[in-house]
């Protein structure tokens, strides 16, 4: 029955009928907050590329986990920021490493919040690449970086990280990681692939939050291609093959379609991150406001989860919840 009988307004009249009618609403469990760790005591640097973010040392990152924990967001994302760089990121292998250092004060004093560490190696190569260069120099050596990956996230796992979230998009790096946990003894370790991540310019301001602006080459031979849907279904199908529990898509906003044929074809968590570059876009728009910020960031984050996502790592999760973005 068309109009006058059918009048779609009718279900938009208020707010109450409105909020019956909606299908699908962001909760704070949907939810990652990504945080920058540094060395040190009671360090806060502001990030200059992502207003509102700061690198914290791990006593006040503690101290911010708690606030995590009080909203009811379940987990943190963890990325390590060293001028500790050389050929083989042997910064991050350290048992007394940062991020080690980090997940096992985050354990003990926030144990209900859930740990996930980036796993990749450009926060402590000095080339700024994702692993371990060829003898060349000219590319990253995939099955070299595989040996180092997994032996970064056996450190992370003894430490006590509950998710290990491989970034780097080498290939059959899922089988290696998930391979060393289980014959070490951490078959409990979940692993969170970042399956289908592009070789994005959203990624722009997190150079200058993790500290790899020096980097010049490219990540192309090895992140995914923008103009690419099919091979994202590829991807995730390998990782899950490998042994990944849940996948990623990354970034969000730019990628929805994927996030939704990956939704439709694969039974599994899926995540979608919501990258520097799409926060600090909505950021400074709403700072000249042009935007409205509330607004904005509820549209965007439900729009990702419309689209299929169960998770979403954003820049936003704090601010969303204590400043009731998402609230009906
Ligand atoms: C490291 C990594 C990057 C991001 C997450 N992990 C940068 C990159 O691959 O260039 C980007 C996150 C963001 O932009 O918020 N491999």
């Amino acid at each position: 029955m068309g109009f006058p009988q059918t009048r779609m307004r009718r279900l938009r009249r208020t707010e109450a009928i409105r909020r019956m009618v909606r299908e699908h609403r962001v909760l704070p469990s949907n939810l990652i907050m990504p945080y920058f760790v540094v060395d040190g005591e009671k360090v806060r640097e502001p990030i200059s590329s992502m207003s509102g973010q700061d690198r914290l040392s791990v006593d006040l990152l503690v101290k911010e986990a708690r606030r995590v924990r009080d909203l009811e967001i379940p987990a943190v994302l963890l990325f390590g920021v060293t001028e500790k760089k050389d050929c083989e990121a042997s910064e991050a292998c350290r048992d007394d490493g940062l991020i080690q250092r980090a997940v096992r004060a985050l354990k003990k004093q926030v144990p209900e919040l859930a740990v996930i560490c980036d796993l990749c190696c450009c926060e402590y190569t000095d080339s700024g690449h994702c692993g371990i260069l060829t003898p060349a120099g000219d590319d990253v050596d995939n099955d070299a970086t595989l040996e180092l990956l997994a032996k970064i996230a056996l450190t992370y796992a003894e430490a006590g990280a509950d998710i290990i979230a491989p970034s780097d998009m080498m290939d059959g790096r899922i089988g290696a990681i998930r391979d060393a946990l289980d014959t070490e003894g951490f078959p409990d370790v979940a692993i969170m692939s970042y399956a289908a991540k592009y070789a994005s310019a959203f990624y722009g301001p997190f150079r200058e939050a993790a500290g790899s602006g020096h980097f010049h080459g490219t990540r192309k031979t090895y992140q995914m291609d923008p103009g690419n849907a099919r091979e994202a279904l590829r991807e995730v199908a390998l990782d899950l093959e490998e042994g990944a529990d849940m996948v990623m898509v990354k970034p969000a906003l730019a990628y929805l379609d994927v996030i939704r044929e990956v939704s439709e074809a694969f039974a599994v968590p899926l995540a979608a991150y919501s990258v520097s570059g799409e926060y600090a876009m909505i950021k400074n728009a709403a700072q000249q406001k042009l935007v409205d910020e509330r607004m904005i960031v509820r549209e965007t984050l439900t729009a990702i989860k419309r689209a299929g996502a169960d998770m979403i790592i954003t820049y936003y999760a704090v601010e969303a919840v204590e400043k009731g973005y998402l609230k009906d």
